[in-house]
């Protein structure tokens, strides 16, 4: 009898816990759901930052280009002109200053558009991704003296132009990193396609670094562009990998599944 009983209340004790666990278990789904619904909230909140600012730096390329760039164009066309007239004037002195004036003037517009390009190139949108990091390899390279070379296995093809837009960002941070830090003599980028994931390579044969003492110094809060780049391919659900090692070059390699949804379309091009 006293046996019966304390096989029922076992019985009773076991169903309730049973109960607790299916609640709590409940409660973990709807949480976990939860935390789903604001990572996915997030991400479209922080891509909507991010297409503002890439909107602010095309806005502020074209103003660059059309406003500065013009003003500067006229300048020169209008300095040549006086210029031939005191050739024909023969007057030497003022010959020279013009003539100083003229190149100070197309060193600057030639620095205009080339900010303007590097805010916003607009051989992106137009003609994609491996013209876009065709020109900013010959553009830092020349700027530099670094050797960039580009080998891409796109073919030209386009992605998605928030994917070209992030490619091409973190390959100018990349390589602005290879500039300031690295004492590179050469520079690749490597664009490569394997089914629907991209990736990647910036690799350069400079000084490296410690990736121990930067894991550290990241988790300090420094570090502002490898962060930028990581924060940046997580958004697309990509990830950024750093390697390097003193005395042997470091390579950033960016890994990303494309979104079969937002393939190569036109996308309002
Ligand atoms: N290619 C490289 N070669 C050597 N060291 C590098 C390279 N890239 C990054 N580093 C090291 O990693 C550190 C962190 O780079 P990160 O881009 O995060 O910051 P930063 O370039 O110092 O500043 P910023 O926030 O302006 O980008 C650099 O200070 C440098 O010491
Ligand atoms: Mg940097």
């Amino acid at each position: 009898m006293q046996q019966q009983q304390a096989g029922d209340e076992a019985e009773v004790f076991r169903q309730a816990v049973l109960r607790q666990v299916e609640a709590l278990t409940a409660d973990n789904q709807r949480l976990l759901q939860s935390v789903v619904r604001s990572e996915r909230r997030f991400r479209t909140l922080a891509k909507s930052v991010w297409h503002v600012q890439e909107e602010e730096r095309r806005r502020l390329a074209r103003e660059l280009h059309d406003g500065i760039g013009q003003t500067l164009t006229a300048l020169a066309n209008q300095l040549q002109r006086i210029l031939d007239d005191a050739r024909g004037a023969g007057n030497l002195g003022l010959e020279h200053r013009l003539a100083d004036a003229l190149e100070l003037t197309r060193g600057s517009l030639h620095d205009t558009r080339e900010l303007s390009r590097l805010l916003r190139p607009t051989l992106l949108d137009d003609l994609g991704l491996d013209a876009a990091l065709n020109w900013l390899a010959r553009t830092l390279g020349e700027r530099t003296g670094l050797t960039i070379e580009l080998r891409s296995g796109l073919d030209e093809q386009r992605l998605h132009p928030d994917v070209e837009t992030l490619v091409f960002r973190i390959t100018q941070e990349a390589l602005t990193n290879v500039i300031r830090h690295a004492k590179a003599r050469s520079a690749q980028i490597e664009l490569e396609r394997r089914g629907d994931v991209l990736i990647l390579r910036v690799e350069d044969d400079g000084c490296g670094c410690d990736t121990q003492a930067l894991a550290d110094a990241e988790r300090a809060g420094a570090c502002g562009g490898l962060r930028g780049m990581r924060d940046r391919a997580e958004l697309f659900g990509g990830r950024i990998d750093f390697r390097s090692r003193p005395g042997q070059g470091s390579v950033v390699q960016l890994t990303l599944t494309l979104d079969p949804s937002e393939r190569n379309d036109d996308h309002g091009r």
